[in-house]
C-alpha cells in the first residue's frame, strides 16, 4: 500500500501496434499498464475484451491493471484471469453480486479492485472494502478518454483513505480520468497512490510524461 504507481491507459494508445506500445510504457518507467475493457452496455463506448488481453500479455511482463466496464463482470473473470489479468477492477454499478463478483476474482488468484462512477456515494464500498487491493474512484464518467477532471471527487478520495485508517485496512487508492500534471498533485495528497493517464501519458513523450507525473507526487 501506499507506493506510488503510475498507469498509463492502453486506451489512448495505437491499437494497432499494442506490442510496441507496451513496450514504450515499460520503458518509460511506469509500474502499471491500465487496460479499459467496455461493453457499450454498461458504457456506450466498445473497445476491447480478454483475447486482446491474451495477445498483449505475450509482449509484456507489466502488471496488467485491467478496468472492466462491462454489465455483470463475475461472467468474465475466468477468462480475465486466463488472459493474464494481474488486477480486475469492477464496478459496484455494473452487478447485483458485488461481494461475490470480487470473492470470485481472488479465488482465481487475481488483485481484486473495486470502483465507483462519480454519481455513486462512497458509502456503497464500504460492505466490501476488506476484500480488496484497490479502490478505484473514478474522476471522470467511464466510457471515453480525454474528458476533464471532476475536482468534486477529492473528497471522496479523501473518505476512503479515512475508511481504511479507521477500520485498518491496506488497499490502494486508484484515479482515473482526467490526470495530468496539474490534477494529480490534488488526488495525491488527498490520499490516491495509483494514477491512471491516458490522453496525458500519450499525447506526447510517454517517457517525459510519466517522469513528470512522478516529479508532480514526490514533489
Ligand atoms: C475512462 C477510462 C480511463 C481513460 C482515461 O472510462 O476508464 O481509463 O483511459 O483517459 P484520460 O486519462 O484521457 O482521462
Ligand atoms: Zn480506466
Amino acid at each position: 500500500m501506499s507506493q506510488f504507481k503510475i498507469a498509463p491507459s492502453i486506451l489512448a494508445a495505437d491499437y494497432a501496434n499494442f506490442a510496441t506500445e507496451l513496450k514504450r510504457v515499460e520503458a518509460s518507467g511506469a509500474e502499471y499498464v491500465h487496460i479499459d475493457i467496455m461493453d457499450g452496455q454498461f458504457v456506450p463506448n466498445i473497445s476491447f475484451g480478454a483475447g486482446v488481453v491474451a495477445a498483449m500479455r505475450k509482449h509484456s511482463k507489466l502488471i496488467f491493471d485491467c478496468h472492466l466496464m462491462v454489465v455483470d463482470p463475475e461472467r468474465y473473470v475466468d477468462e480475465f484471469a486466463q488472459a493474464g489479468a494481474d488486477i480486475i477492477t469492477i464496478h459496484v454499478e455494473a452487478t447485483t453480486h458485488i461481494h461475490g463478483a470480487l470473492q470470485k476474482i481472488k479465488a482465481a488468484g487475481m488483485q481484486a479492485g473495486v470502483v465507483i462512477n462519480p454519481g455513486t456515494p462512497v458509502e456503497a464500498l464500504i460492505p466490501v472494502l476488506d476484500l480488496v487491493d484497490q479502490v478505484l474512484i473514478m474522476t471522470v464518467n467511464p466510457g471515453f478518454g480525454g474528458q476533464a477532471f471532476i475536482p468534486e471527487m477529492v473528497e471522496k478520495i479523501k473518505r476512503v483513505a479515512q475508511l481504511r485508517q479507521e477500520k485498518g485496512l491496506d488497499f490502494d487508492i486508484e484515479v482515473d480520468g482526467g490526470i495530468d500534471d496539474k490534477s494529480i498533485k490534488a488526488t495525491k495528497d488527498a490520499g490516491a497512490n495509483v494514477f491512471v493517464a491516458g490522453s496525458y501519458a500519450f499525447n506526447g513523450d510517454l517517457n517525459e510524461r510519466v517522469a513528470t507525473l512522478k516529479k508532480a507526487i514526490e514533489a
